[in-house]
């Protein structure tokens, strides 16, 4: 671990600065789009707690233009650079990366793309087009850029980590891709940098997301087939009048709908202008 943390936001700055890591020591990447919180220092230090002290952590900070669809929130999502630079600092990381997007894009709009397949069309795919692709393109070039044999991911957008393990696996990419449990504010409420933006009132009404989930595990837990355990989360979110674009339980790879064992329930709801996602591992017993 370096003394200090240092920020760079240049190809040649970052090469350098991830030089001064020790030859043979693990580099991990934490890679976030900023207005950094709890859940980010827990991939910082899960990331730490693996490479060692004498490991490389490096995070990046790149709202990522490619994965924003034209209506989206782009222009808008929170940029908060000097704060995540003293989190990060306080988590002991040895490398901020910070680039702009002539940066990342050089040549602009990259030509050459990363296709997520069917999977990237389906769930928060087909709410967002092209989502998927410009995610995994830009995580692809920034494991590149960074160097890192270990990228750490936050299992709430869930989707987004079973992809970028199906890209790693498809694609042979030297690294391993480790994923992290959701982290929850005491109400319940799953940590995200969009939380932000939600009022006291949406505030209150966004924790009827963790209560369904709560909903749908308990109905697994009590024996219930999917189809209950779908039932009482949509029921209850319906219930507090939230706009769902969809609850879905499917197997831990988003391949197939499951008919026992381990399973996950995702929900994606409209609270005004945010879209809020989470989603919570429930077991279904077996059935006759
Ligand atoms: O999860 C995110 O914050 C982004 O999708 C990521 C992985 C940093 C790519 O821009």
């Amino acid at each position: 671990m370096s003394a200090e943390t240092r920020v760079v936001a240049s190809r040649s700055a970052l090469r350098a600065a991830c030089s001064a890591a020790s030859p043979g020591e693990r580099r991990a990447v934490v890679m976030t789009m900023g207005a950094l919180h709890e859940g980010h220092a827990r991939l910082m230090r899960e990331a730490r707690s693996r490479v060692g002290p004498a490991g490389h952590v490096t995070v990046t900070v790149f709202v990522n233009p490619t994965q924003f669809g034209v209506d989206e929130d782009l222009d808008r999502y929170p940029r908060t650079l000097e704060a995540d630079v003293d989190l990060c600092a306080r988590e002991g990381v040895d490398v901020v990366f910070a680039p702009g997007p002539e940066v990342v894009y050089r040549d602009g709009d990259p030509q050459v793309v990363v296709d997520p397949g069917p999977l990237g069309t389906v769930l928060e795919g087909a709410i967002r087009p092209g989502h998927f692709r410009g995610v995994l393109t830009v995580v692809l070039k920034l494991l590149h850029l960074t160097g890192a044999d270990l990228a750490l991911f936050g299992e709430k957008d869930f989707q987004q980590l079973v992809l970028l393990r199906r890209m790693v696996r498809d694609l042979d990419a030297p690294v391993e891709v480790v994923g992290v449990p959701v982290v929850r504010d005491a109400d319940g409420l799953a940590l995200s940098s969009r939380n932000f933006y939600l009022d006291a009132g949406e505030r209150a009404r966004a924790l009827a997301i963790p209560h369904a989930l709560d909903l749908g595990a308990a109905a697994a837990a009590e024996g219930g087939s999917a189809r209950d355990v779908v039932s009482a989360a949509q029921a209850h979110l319906d219930e507090a009048g939230l706009l769902v674009d969809y609850v879905a339980l499917t197997d831990p790879w988003l391949d197939a709908p499951p008919a026992s064992g381990e399973a996950r329930l995702l929900v994606a709801v409209r609270l005004g202008d945010l879209r809020l996602i989470d989603n919570v591992r429930v077991d279904l017993a077996e059935r006759a």
